[in-house]
């Protein structure tokens, strides 16, 4: 079959990559799912999936739903606040205004499908928040994110503890609408009572294997808050490039981005891409990956990497940071001291992934610190690197998240740090880390870079949960993320390779562990793939052969 032979060679073109050592990332967990393999080895037997009609995604912790259909008048309908409200509220009215009832004309529609506007039925939606907001909050990982939904026949009402929890409301009340045979916007009588399963639901993105621009970013952080993720991890430099243009260190991108002008992100940019993300909900945590992963850095700072050795003499080569020269931690100081300010979520992800230790082997001036510490390997030159760059984050009072290799190579990091998991043999992971008492978020299943044909079911079917730790240990995992590493990904096809297969990611961390089945999901993520289109997403087409009421049309 032509598919698998395509697919055959991208294996291929993975494993040279990773005999070549440009390899990021690649290795994850597979074949957890049954229906997975099914799908692929059998592609031509998929039958049609015929989508839900007002079907929520993610779906709801407790979602009623009566045969009652209640006509939304289209004409007089307006979102009301009760007691409390601020601008983050008043941006989201508008926002699902649109979403709900400005459908773009630019579609290809199905003859069958016409949009009438009638003037009676249901008149608003009121959104009562219980506690104060304020224009300028930030959206926290302890936030309440709670709501509840109740529509009858003649009122619709969404209650809810923070403005937070009234955004994820919206969405989901902009999902359960649909049109009738006769062109109404109908939503039968529903009552929900919704909280997510886990406090981080992210979404990692690589900047520095390929730019991506500012534009797909924004869209992206739509797409997200539309499928209830929470956090934008943002990988935004590492060995390739560093878009990153910094305000203390300019030549850091000058020297070290693809293009100095026009792949970089500016701090406008930033702030910019940083207040889109908050007024939908969302966090952005961004990652310097260091002391592996950081060759971009040492176009400017030529002195932070360690230099390699062959015979005793300097090679040319560059390894990881230079843990050994006094002026790299000046450097780190200043350095995270401004992204510490420019980025206000409490977090920053530090990476420690992947650090070779062959470039520190050979390094004269490492041999011999190595020798006075007493140090009997390499594993404690990263900890002892790792434990002055966690000392320096921690004082400028942020908390933060690592790489399951820096648990991994023996460091002691201070305990309220956040592990991630990516790894195959997460089950094992999860338990070691969570037995040792750290947080922790899972990536091992959510390699989105990863392509297999109807590949949502494995992501679909992965359990955070599904280790055997106890309860204690449980309580400790935060979440998980869905990652798309930037090798083979830039403008051209983010969007659609990302959407709708993190949908299912987001369904996994959103809704209740016993919302898990594939084939009963799959009808509702046709809809909401087909919601996505309308909306004007090009969310890719997951589950075989089907339709959308709205097609994609390339403007
Ligand atoms: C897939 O197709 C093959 C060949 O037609 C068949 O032997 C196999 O049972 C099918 N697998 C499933 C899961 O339907
Ligand atoms: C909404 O009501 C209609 C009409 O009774 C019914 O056919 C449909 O299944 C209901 N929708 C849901 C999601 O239950
Ligand atoms: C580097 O710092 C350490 C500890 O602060 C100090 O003992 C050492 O002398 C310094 N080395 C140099 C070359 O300044
Ligand atoms: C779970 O296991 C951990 C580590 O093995 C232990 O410290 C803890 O007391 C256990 N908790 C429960 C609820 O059994
Ligand atoms: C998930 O659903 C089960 C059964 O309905 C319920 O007992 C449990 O409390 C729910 N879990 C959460 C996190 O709401």
């Amino acid at each position: 079959m032509a598919s698998s032979r395509q697919y055959l060679s991208f294996v291929f073109v993975i494993i040279f990559l990773c005999i070549s050592q440009t390899c990021c990332h690649y290795e994850t967990s597979q074949g957890n799912s049954p229906l997975y393999s099914q799908t692929n080895s059998n592609t031509s037997k998929l039958k049609l999936t015929s989508p839900t009609t007002g079907a929520p995604w993610p779906m709801p912790q407790s979602y009623n739903v009566k045969p009652d259909v209640n006509v939304i008048n289209v004409g007089n309908f307006k979102f009301v606040h009760g007691k409390y409200q601020c601008m983050i509220l008043d941006e989201a009215f508008i926002r699902y205004y649109k979403l709900i009832f400005n459908h773009n004309e630019n579609f290809r529609r199905s003859s069958s499908y016409k949009i009438l506007k009638f003037e009676s039925g249901i008149t608003q939606l009121e959104v009562l928040v219980n506690t104060p907001c304020k224009d300028n909050e930030y959206f926290k990982l302890d936030t309440d994110e709670s709501y509840n939904i109740k529509i009858s026949k003649d009122s619709a009402v969404l209650n809810s503890k923070t403005v937070w929890g009234a955004l994820r409301g919206l969405e989901t009340f902009s999902q359960i609408i649909y049109h009738d045979k006769l062109g109404q916007y109908v939503v039968n009588t529903t009552t929900i009572s919704d909280h997510p399963r886990f406090p981080h639901r992210g979404l990692l993105l690589d900047t520095s294997r390929h730019f991506v621009s500012k534009n797909i970013l924004l869209q992206n952080l739509d797409a997200m808050a539309q499928n209830k993720f929470n956090v934008f991890h943002w990988h935004i430099v590492d060995d390739p490039s560093f878009p990153y243009e910094s305000i203390m260190f300019p030549e850091l991108s000058q020297k070290g981005a693809y293009d100095p002008e026009t792949h970089v992100y500016t701090q406008s940019d930033i702030q910019e891409i940083i207040e889109y993300a908050r007024l939908r909900g969302i966090r952005v945590v961004p990652e310097f990956d260091t002391p592996g992963h950081t060759q971009s850095w040492g176009k400017a700072q030529t002195d932070l990497l360690t230099k390699c050795y062959t015979k005793g003499q300097p090679n040319g080569q560059f390894g990881p940071i230079d843990p050994v020269n006094n002026a790299t931690y000046t450097f780190l100081q200043k350095f995270f001291s401004e992204i510490a300010n420019v980025f206000p979520d409490q977090y920053i992800h530090l990476g420690g992934d992947e650090v070779s230790f062959n470039c520190w082997a050979s390094n004269p001036a490492v041999k011999e610190f190595i020798k006075k510490m007493g140090f009997f390997f390499y594993g404690q030159v990263e900890e002892y690197y790792m434990q002055k760059l966690l000392d320096i984050v921690g004082r400028l009072g942020k908390g933060y998240q690592i790489w399951q290799e820096v648990i991994d190579n023996g460091a002691k990091v201070r305990p309220d740090t956040v592990v991630e998991v990516w790894k195959s043999g997460w089950e094992k992971e999860m338990d070691k880390v969570t037995k040792m008492g750290y947080k922790t978020l899972l990536a091992s299943c959510w390699y989105l870079d990863m392509i297999k044909l109807g590949d949502w079911q494995s992501f679909y079917v992965c359990d955070p949960f599904n280790f055997p730790g106890n309860a204690s240990q449980k309580k400790l995992i935060q979440g998980g993320e869905a990652c798309l590493w930037g090798e083979f990904v830039d403008d051209t096809n983010l969007m659609s390779r990302l959407w709708p297969r993190a949908s299912a990611v987001g369904e996994r961390l959103w809704s209740n562990q016993t919302v898990s089945i594939p084939f009963v999901a799959q009808p509702r993520l046709e809809e909401h793939r087909c919601r996505m289109v309308g909306r004007g997403f090009p969310a890719e087409p997951a589950t075989g052969p089907g339709f959308c009421k709205e097609e994609y049309i390339h403007s």
